[in-house]
């Protein structure tokens, strides 16, 4: 035991030596300006060694396992995405919800927030009142971590939100600052002068136009305007101030040593500000990232970081850091993707598809997508620009809303960005109004794609059960003024119960993920690294690439329209071929699919 300890210390040193330099660097630029600047850093040298000391020695030993390296990108792992309370009640009742995971094939469980809410309205747990509790509707503490133990036991890590942007206006750190104490005042960003806050506005974009207009929100105690980006009770922290830089990673560390796995990093296009810009995207930020990265290296090496950056693609891009293999995220939303295959099957051709898959390669050979269909929020489609026509994104989205005369979708208009609305709805109601045989084929080749595409698929919750938009949202008050509810029904375990024998849509639709989950792990071809190469040539309805190389290639054919099509085998058919997902076999050229058919086709051996 002493040797294994002692090999973990060696290490730990070892990833100090490596990115202890990293991290002071990115933080000397931040603010190497700032008085007192050696003794922060200083500080902060001893802080994230103590963090390292602090690590349990079962995580250490995590840490050391090659296994550990990269595991985000393993063709084994697939992710889930769910509220603790809407998916399990509590976070006591969830261990007993891990089996039905597993069987689903889910090794990666994100859970929507889950720290300690303001009180009242929250944005869906986005506003943050404490860091270091959890929510207590949710349970305590104590459960959180038997949680995370009962979790790892069975090899299910657990990725948690950091929402790290803003607190709630209930926080400590907001209410000491809402009395005027100047150390928490400089943990915000207030302004006293309307006429600076209105030309600060003028650069900037509103998130929520309808529902939380302006960026700015009146403090009477203060005679202030906070900078609120979001809700007027979500407010933006100042990372020009290196406390708050520092009190954040404390909160990482904490969280990393309590067993997760990895965070999702909140609203990361915001977290630093410059007047006169749009205050998003801004070089800052990258250097935040770089240091919390290093810094997790050596605290937390195993630890995934993932940006929630809903941006265009050029944007999103250096969230991973550079090509020279510098990190920042491990992992990015695949946003343009996402959006792309649901314009695709709006409007019946893989073209918007090609584009974004064929931009989406541009990232540095380190960084791992987040490939996903739906998740808690609206979809976007801006980050469609500039490679899909604003008219087809426009038609596109009216199509989802069932604005469109041959409409098969069930989806509402939230808001809109240039010209062009967002929209809500859960995926099996985007898919189908009827609910139908078309509506199972439409979530299975949206599905079949995003597990194939090089990344880590994550299937949010429900989906796999085809739930429906929720409406219930409308009748509550405290959730009316919110058309995102729409999309975070409670799980319905009656449903998921019915196995695929009973024929129901959810029945064949959690069949037919836990298939793609299977044969996905089965094939090294679809490892977040492997080759991955578009196939152009074949008919406008269809989207056509091979994973992976030689013996082990697979070709994904899927087709976004409602007629018949015939698609190219590209694999060397000599001996024939089989469709992994469906056992069809052949030794012809061509092939024909059905309506929304995917397949996942490999070589004959
Ligand atoms: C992210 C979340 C969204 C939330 C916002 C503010 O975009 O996904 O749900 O409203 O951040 O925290």
């Amino acid at each position: 035991m002493d040797s294994v300890v002692t090999r973990a210390d060696a290490q730990q040193q070892a990833r100090f030596a490596e990115y202890w330099p990293i991290a002071a660097q990115a933080l000397g630029e931040l603010y190497g300006r700032a008085d007192g600047f050696e003794r922060w850093l200083q500080e902060l040298r001893e802080a994230v060694i103590a963090a390292a000391a602090q690590r349990p020695s079962e995580l250490r030993d995590r840490d050391q396992l090659p296994s550990d390296t990269e595991w985000w990108a393993a063709e084994t792992v697939v992710g889930y995405s769910a509220y603790v309370d809407r998916f399990a009640g509590t976070l006591r009742e969830l261990p007993g919800r891990l089996d039905y995971l597993q069987e689903l094939g889910v090794s990666y469980l994100h859970l929507l927030p889950l720290m300690k809410p303001r009180q009242g309205e929250s944005d869906g747990g986005y506003a943050v009142a404490d860091f270091e509790d959890v929510d207590p509707a949710l349970g305590s503490l104590a459960d959180f971590r038997a949680l995370i133990g009962e979790a790892n036991e069975r090899g299910i890590r657990i990725v948690i939100d950091l929402v790290c942007n803003h607190t709630a206006d209930d926080h400590n750190w907001a209410l000491a600052a809402r009395q005027g104490d100047p150390r928490y005042r400089d943990y915000y960003h207030f302004h006293e002068d309307p006429a600076q806050v209105d030309a600060l506005e003028r650069h900037l974009i509103d998130v929520f136009p309808k529902s939380a207009p302006g960026n700015f929100t009146y403090v009477a105690e203060r005679a202030a305007w906070v900078w609120t980006t979001f809700y007027p009770f979500q407010w933006d922290l100042n990372y020009s101030n290196p406390a708050v830089f520092r009190a954040m990673s404390e909160v990482l560390f904490n969280l990393a040593n309590m067993g997760i796995a990895g965070f999702r990093l909140d609203s990361t296009a915001f977290l630093w500000k410059r007047p006169g810009t749009s205050c998003r995207n801004l070089p800052e930020v990258h250097g935040i990232l770089t240091a919390w990265r290093a810094l997790l290296s050596i605290v937390a090496p195993g630890v995934v970081l993932k940006a929630e950056a809903i941006e265009r693609l050029e944007e999103v891009l250096p969230y991973f850091g550079a090509a020279d293999g510098s990190r920042e995220c491990d992992l990015a939303y695949n946003n343009g993707v996402m959006a792309a295959l649901w314009a695709s099957l709006a409007l019946g051709t893989a073209a918007p598809a090609y584009r974004l898959i064929d931009a989406a390669a541009a990232k540095p050979a380190h960084g791992v997508w987040v490939n996903y269909v739906r998740c808690h929020d609206d979809i976007i489609f801006s980050a469609l620009s500039p490679f899909v026509p604003k008219a087809l994104q426009r038609r596109a989205a009216l199509q989802l809303a069932g604005q469109a005369l041959d409409s098969f979708s069930d989806g509402r208009v939230f808001q809109e960005f240039d010209g062009v609305p967002s929209i809500n709805g859960m995926a099996a109601s985007l898919a189908g109004r009827e609910q139908d045989h078309a509506t199972r084929q439409r979530l299975r080749l949206l599905y079949g794609v995003t597990f194939a595409l090089g990344g880590l698929p994550v299937i949010y919750m429900g989906d796999e059960l085809a739930l429906e938009n929720d409406l219930s949202y409308e009748a509550d008050p405290a959730r009316s003024g919110e058309g995102r509810w729409i999309q975070r029904p409670s799980m319905d375990w009656r449903r998921a119960a019915e196995g695929a024998a009973s024929g129901s849509l959810a029945g064949l639709v959690r069949d037919d993920l836990a298939r793609l989950a299977r044969t996905r792990a089965e094939n090294p071809a679809f490892h977040a690294h492997a080759a991955c190469e578009l196939a152009e040539g074949q008919p406008e309805a269809l989207l056509a690439f091979i994973r992976g190389a030689g013996a082990e290639a697979v070709q994904v054919v899927a087709n976004f329209s409602m007629a018949a099509t015939q698609a190219r085998v590209l694999l060397d058919s000599g001996r024939g071929w089989r469709d992994l997902l469906s056992s069809r076999e052949g030794t012809s050229e061509t092939i024909e699919l059905a309506p929304y058919d995917v397949l996942w086709l490999r070589g004959q051996r």
